[in-house]
């Protein structure tokens, strides 16, 4: 998740940028840059780590221009270095272009374009974007930005910058977001409200597929077609901190909320045209990957829960075993590898120092080890022999939530890519999986616009001391996700049990005051669960029960009803955790707590 801008108007662009860039700081970045449109070039200052280190690089020299675009990068593709920070330009340097986003056929793209004689400098999707637009560049920059994005596959937010054309930016956005300021006698481009606040409150937000070309006088929107589209100026009335947000109260509701587009942008890419699984980045041929005979997956927390539901999924269709550790446990009980085993680190920082030990732990015991992460270049990525990012974009949240939904999509490609490497799952039985697969995020998303109920019900446990989270099978790793979402940021005791163990002891817990959270969505032992519900009801318990749409039975049984969308027993972790998300949400922020940094947690434990 990146942060562009762009300025055009009457001070000097540099010190404009510079400023919104700071305002996008909270969006995470390794890296960033700007390029600035002086009289007979185009200027690009680039520098990696903190806003502060190109600050300072700019201030030793500042460019004078008027016209410029800046970036903050967060790795997507490519590590953070300068070469790979944004701008990037074209052979002739006369054009600059920033970007937020994932190009998916960046690669073809790249070999058509140095095939043809481009000199591609860098890593990353980006910069190929930029010999694209040179290619299709014959004097109108619009017409060539236009005739580029037609090329591409994936998501972009662009800003693009040209020497012969001074006081121009063009934008475009497919599904990344873009907005332009409408300042007196300026205007500015960015990809979110707060970069443009301190200049302006007069906003446009750029629909997907339009491309806006942006003078110091105003913007003329166009669709992809050349069409001119209504002018849909709105005023802003948000401050600063509460744009961060996204107009949300909170960094995790706003993360809750993204994620649709982070599963969506996890997935994407992931199924190649002939119905194969892609997961080029594991380093490892058709044959290695049939060779592997075990997998042993390393996690802590969220990520530990998030490698229990990836048991189920390779077992299940790959028909190999899984072990699953928590990080703690696994460097210290001398465990038994192989050269067919591998390794899973699950790891949305990248930096937990328990999970980089038993990554350093496997290795050393001679097994192939490779990372989940939703960080490129952390720690744990850097010493993994392969590395499958999560592309969530920056979590500020303490508490676990789009990282997680995106580590279990991730875990549901690797699944299938370990189940056609073995033959256990034919083409067609994949193709209807991925199918399914593809509309959890709309899932996802009428389950967020319709949270009231949840809320409502959150409303009646903000008392309660204590909690039980109930489930079986692929539920039981929901239930503990529910458990600890609960528990991390209100502070109210919460326990996650299969629900089979009840009868061997936390039946002992249940009181009318002690909440139980069964996760009771349609599968294989749901009669089961309802059994367990019933038990609950017969000692006085309430029953908060997450079941999908269409179960008549289970309002007969439970207090609550927290309905998701049906779906197959295998997907049915990411709807059914999002309800226990908000449940928890709800709950802590009506106890006043501070669900983004709550007390004694921190977002990376880099300690023992
Ligand atoms: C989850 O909400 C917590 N923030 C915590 O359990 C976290 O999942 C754990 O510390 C692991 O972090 P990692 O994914 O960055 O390794």
């Amino acid at each position: 998740m990146c942060g562009i801008v762009g300025y055009v108007g009457r001070d000097r662009a540099a010190d404009v940028l510079l400023s919104g860039l700071a305002s996008l700081e909270y969006r995470g970045y390794d890296s960033a840059g700007l390029a600035i449109i002086c009289d007979d070039h185009v200027d690009v200052t680039r520098a990696v780590g903190k806003l502060v280190n190109l600050r300072t690089v700019v201030e030793a020299a500042p460019p004078d221009g008027t016209t410029g675009i800046g970036h903050t990068r967060w790795a997507t593709h490519g590590p953070p270095t300068e070469d790979n920070a944004h701008p990037h330009k074209d052979c002739s340097g006369d054009l600059a272009l920033v970007h937020n986003g994932i190009i998916e056929n960046f690669v073809e793209l790249r070999e058509e374009l140095v095939g043809a004689g481009h000199d591609v400098l860098s890593d990353t999707d980006t910069e190929i974007v930029a010999h694209l637009i040179e290619a299709s560049y014959e004097g109108d920059l619009t017409a060539a930005v236009r005739a580029a994005i037609e090329r591409l596959d994936g998501s972009y937010a662009l800003a693009v910058v040209h020497r012969a054309h001074p006081g121009t930016i063009v934008a475009a956005r497919k599904d990344s977001p873009l907005i332009v300021g409408v300042g007196d006698g300026e205007m500015l481009v960015a990809s979110d409200i707060p970069a443009v606040l301190k200049r302006t409150r007069d906003v446009m937000v750029i629909e997907d597929e339009e491309i806006v070309t942006v003078t110091a006088s105003g913007a003329d929107l166009t669709g992809l077609d050349g069409e001119p589209r209504p002018d849909r100026r709105m005023r802003v009335d948000w401050d600063v901190d509460a744009a961060e947000k996204g107009g949300y109260e909170t960094f995790m509701l706003k993360e809750i909320h993204e994620q649709p587009a982070a599963i969506q942008n996890t997935l994407r890419g992931r199924m190649t045209s002939d119905g194969t699984i892609q997961l080029s980045e594991l380093d490892m041929s058709p044959e290695e990957v049939a060779a592997v005979r075990r997998v042993l997956i390393v996690a802590c927390g969220t990520s530990y829960h998030a490698g229990l539901v990836a048991k189920r999924l390779i077992e299940g269709w790959a028909r190999i075993p899984v072990e699953v550790d928590v990080s703690s446990e696994f460097r210290y009980r001398d465990p038994i590898l192989d050269e067919d085993t591998l390794v899973v680190a699950i790891s949305q920082s990248g930096e937990t120092t328990d999970t980089l030990a038993g990554v350093r732990e496997a290795r050393a015991r001679g097994a192939r080890v490779i990372a989940i992460s939703n960080v490129v270049g952390s720690s744990i990525t850097r010493e993994a022999d392969g590395v499958v990012y999560t592309h969530a974009g920056l979590e500020i949240g303490v508490a676990a939530t789009k990282t997680f939904t995106a580590q279990i999509a991730t875990t549901y490609v690797l699944a299938l890519h370990l189940a056609q490497a073995k033959g256990t799952m034919s083409r067609d039985e994949v193709a209807r999986v991925w199918a399914e697969l593809e509309k959890v995020p709309s899932m996802v998303q009428r389950i967020l616009d319709d949270a009231d109920s949840i809320a409502e019900c959150a409303a009646q446990y903000t008392a309660r001391h204590s909690s039980l989270f109930l489930g079986r099978g692929i539920g039981v790793p929901v239930a503990m996700e529910g458990a600890l979402k609960l528990k991390e940021i209100s502070y109210i005791h919460a326990e996650a049990h299969p629900a089979g163990e009840m009868k061997h002891g936390p039946i002992a817990l249940i009181t009318d005051h002690v909440p139980v959270v069964f996760v009771a969505t349609q599968g294989r032992t749901y009669e089961k669960v309802v059994s367990n519900i019933q038990e609950v009801r017969a000692r006085e318990g309430e029953v908060i029960a997450v079941a999908s749409e269409g179960d008549e039975e289970i309002a007969k049984h439970a207090d609550h009803v927290l309905t998701v969308p049906l779906t197959s027993e295998e997907l049915s972790p990411i709807p059914a955790v999002v309800p226990l998300q908000l449940l928890a949400y709800h709950i802590a922020t009506l106890r006043g707590c501070n669900v983004d940094q709550p007390r004694n947690l921190a977002k990376s434990v880099t300690v023992e």
